[in-house]
């Protein structure tokens, strides 16, 4: 089984790639995260942002795995079902949801935003999809599963949730008027979800591994905002490295082959939390209106910077990659300089390159290298050849510095616009 995963803080074009991707593979599996994902995949000029979906459903000859470390919304499930109507998708054939999975219930939303209120300006900026408060539950030992929906005390044990939460809500003074029509919205979905292939996926992926099958394991987030990795607690609640690709989808640590480590050719952040290299000024404005930099999900604008390669290196570090793909090199066409972050600068004046407990609550200044930018258009490059050389002195120096291998660049939203090494 391969993995790809984000190397930032998430939407470094996951979905782009994943659909590039898929025709090598016979199986793409979602093992964690939920409905905060938005990956987006562009061919035949049409756009599409799947949440919940795995990004290879729109390959015929592809098995789509929900597993059983992902948090699901049956609402927002159903809507996307919904969506992608007109494209005569069989999802009894290519869509399998894990009963294992953790179900999202509309107070888990309820609870987000008032845990986020609660906050104040130390919020953690979440997607407000409940992400938290589910995998809160779910390690708590309370949460409810998709194979749940199946029982016939189902409405009991939501029940019984629903009550504890609510308790949670009055002592945060958090309104539940909502409470009721999101309930009706919510079991019209579970019923929906009750139609779909529902399974015990371990087995599914674990007898594809047996019969040779190729697995491609698609991650959401990114290792930056790993719960245990990323500028904790401004993070997501869970695993997103490679080792949650274990857990998520009950694969043998031995079975992992490639890891695909993507990343874009400079950095974005939606939501609070350090951010070293974020530019406050033109060139970060500037960025995000030629990258589109807004969120596939909430539609927040990204917050802007230039590659941080500590933060990178950590990320290969801590996911053992093996190849580097680069995205949105096109949107750095605009610049006569690029930067590229080498080092932190501690407020003593020592400079560092790794990402320490500490660091999150330090003031860092980024010590840059400046490069020459290509300036031009890369809209009809299709091969590494037609590269400008100072497209090529950035990807070579990012290969020494980071010592993995740059296998792919991609240039473009469109399947098409990626090339490969
Ligand atoms: P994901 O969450 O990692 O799947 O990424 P998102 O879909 O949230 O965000 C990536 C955005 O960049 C999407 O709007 C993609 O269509 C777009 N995109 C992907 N690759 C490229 C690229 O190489 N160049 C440009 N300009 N846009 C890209
Ligand atoms: P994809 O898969 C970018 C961020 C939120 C917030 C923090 C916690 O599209 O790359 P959560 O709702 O998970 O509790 O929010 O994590 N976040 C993402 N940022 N891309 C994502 O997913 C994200 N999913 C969560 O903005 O800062
Ligand atoms: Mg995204």
């Amino acid at each position: 089984m391969d993995v790809l995963l984000g190397l930032q803080w998430g939407d470094e074009g996951k979905g782009k790639i994943v659909d590039v991707l898929a025709p090598q593979y016979e199986v793409v599996a979602r093992f964690q995260g939920g409905p905060n994902a938005g990956h987006t995949l562009e061919f035949d000029g049409i756009k599409h942002v799947l949440h919940q979906i795995p990004s290879g459903i729109f390959r015929p000859q592809i098995l789509n795995i929900i597993g059983n470390g992902v948090v699901l919304d049956p609402i927002i499930l159903k809507k996307e079902i919904e969506g992608l109507g007109k494209f005569s998708i069989d999802y009894q054939k290519n869509l399998v949801v894990s009963k294992k999975a953790t179900i999202i219930i509309p107070t888990h939303k309820l609870l987000d935003a008032a845990y986020e209120q609660s906050k104040g300006d130390k919020k953690i900026g979440s997607t407000l999809k409940g992400i938290g408060p589910t995998y809160q539950d779910k390690i708590g030992r309370s949460a409810l599963r998709v194979g749940d929906i199946l029982s016939p005390d189902f409405k009991e044990k939501y029940q019984l949730l629903v009550e504890k939460h609510k308790t949670t809500l009055s002592f945060y003074n958090f309104s539940v008027d909502k409470l009721e029509e999101m309930e009706g919205q919510f079991f019209e979905a579970v019923e929906f979800v009750k139609s779909l292939n529902l399974i015990d996926s371990e087995y599914v992926v674990n007898e594809a591994l047996a019969a040779d099958k190729k697995i491609l394991a698609e991650g959401a987030q990114g290792s930056l905002l790993d719960v245990d990795f990323g500028s904790y607690p401004f993070v997501t609640s869970s695993t997103t490295m490679t080792a949650g690709a274990c857990t998520g989808l009950g694969v043998a640590p031995s079975k992992i082959g490639e890891v695909f480590g993507i990343f874009k050719a400079y950095c974005t952040r939606v939501g609070s939390g350090p951010f070293p290299t974020e530019l406050f000024d033109e060139i970060g404005e500037a960025m995000r209106k030629e990258g589109n930099e807004f969120g596939s999900t909430t539609g927040r604008p990204r917050r802007c910077g230039w590659l941080d390669l500590p933060a990178l290196k950590y990320s290969i570090m801590i996911n053992g990659v093996t190849q580097l793909f680069m995205m949105k090199a096109d949107v750095l066409n605009i610049f006569k300089e690029i930067k590229v972050c080498t080092q932190y600068e501690l407020p003593d004046g020592e400079k560092i390159d790794r990402l320490s407990f500490e660091i999150t609550d330090t003031e860092v200044k980024p010590v840059y290298k400046t490069m020459k930018g290509w300036n031009c258009s890369l809209a009809d490059v299709r091969s590494y050849e037609e590269f400008p050389v100072e497209l090529k002195d950035y990807v070579a120096f990012l290969e020494s510095a980071l010592n993995v291998p740059i296998k792919l660049v991609s240039v473009g939203p469109d399947r098409v616009q990626t090339i490969m090494r």
